[in-house]
């Protein structure tokens, strides 16, 4: 009886034990974005969260939050730098106003096609500007994507600036985006995403403008007609963390969140591909009307002035380190 009765104790604490271990290894990491389920933010939070799991064989567990649910992407910077957000993927569109480095990017036209793009940011000046994070409360994990930004609107086809001139166009966050549809003669109108569906469907603005990738996961064709290619600028994403959870972090464990972020990063640019080849046509069934061939050159003559009024304010280098990585 004595051995039954040490068999049992001996089980219970085996079962006490393992009960304690899984509370403590299951660390649950929040990750938020802006966009729907089925979108390349999703599909790059999935390719986290698997890697994530499974690097850590379970220590982590990642509970994902998309469709803006933990607010829009200027909020959730904000929550990684207080803790209460662990990893978000988003644009840099809000980025610079914490990280003003990064604003480089956001200058039009200064990226002609993805392959230049992605060689940038997985280069000497993207990993530079990671490191940048650091010093404003931020961890920068990977560089990820959203793609060439197109404009969609509601009044007529753009094909050239004097069509676009005078549309209410909502804009991100962004002063250098600002700038440049100012000089193109267009109203920007800055808003956070979760309430730009809303702006469109009411006509509190005309238009809008976001990658192919953002137009399908949104169905703007609901209340967009008109869609232009103009690809007026590459739209990076970055992969970020909470300094307050990964600086309390063994190396080890950072490396998991290094990796899961490259993997993420990996799985979003190859969604990002192919929705830039199968996107417009869903488009186009949906209704919307696409002008495709767009002469480039005079909207980049427009938005030019953009360039001086960024280096007038944050210096050339930046600038000349992108241009020197092509
Ligand atoms: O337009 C924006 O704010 C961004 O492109 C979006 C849709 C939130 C994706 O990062």
């Amino acid at each position: 009886r004595r051995t039954l009765a040490t068999a049992i104790a001996g089980a219970t604490t085996a079962a006490l034990a393992m009960t304690a271990l899984d509370a403590q290894a299951a660390q649950t990491i929040n990750l938020g974005h802006t966009l729907s389920d089925s979108s390349h933010y999703s599909v790059g939070a999935d390719a986290f969260k698997e890697t994530l799991e499974r690097l850590s064989d379970g220590e982590f567990e990642v509970a994902e939050h998309p469709s803006g649910a933990l607010g829009g992407e200027r909020a959730m910077i904000e929550g990684l730098q207080i803790g209460t957000v662990d990893v978000v993927i988003t644009s840099t569109g809000p980025l610079g106003n914490f990280v003003p480095e990064t604003y480089v990017l956001d200058l039009p036209f200064l990226f002609e096609g993805y392959d230049q793009a992605r060689c940038v940011l997985d280069g000497d000046v993207g990993q530079a500007l990671l490191g940048k994070m650091g010093n404003h409360g931020l961890v920068g994990l990977a560089w990820s994507e959203n793609g060439f930004r197109h404009m969609t609107n509601s009044k007529r086809p753009v094909t050239s600036p004097a069509d676009a001139e005078g549309l209410k166009v909502r804009t991100m966050e962004n002063k250098v985006h600002m700038e440049a549809f100012e000089q193109m003669g267009v109203h920007p109108t800055p808003m956070a995403f979760p309430e730009v569906f809303t702006a469109l469907q009411q006509g509190t603005v005309d238009g809008q403008e976001n990658p192919i990738t953002v137009i399908v996961a949104t169905k703007f064709w609901e209340v967009q007609d008109h869609l232009s290619l103009t690809g007026h600028v590459y739209s990076p994403a970055a992969v970020l963390g909470s300094p307050i959870l990964l600086d309390g972090l063994s190396e080890e464990q950072r490396g998991w969140f290094a990796q899961a972020a490259q993997a993420s990063a990996e799985a979003t640019r190859e969604e990002v591909s192919r929705l830039e080849r199968d996107g417009v046509e869903l488009l186009r069934e949906n209704g919307m009307t696409v002008a495709t061939d767009i002469d480039k050159v005079p909207f980049q003559d427009t938005v030019m002035p953009a360039y001086q009024i960024y280096t007038d304010q944050y210096g050339s280098e930046m600038l000349d380190r992108v241009r020197a990585s092509d």
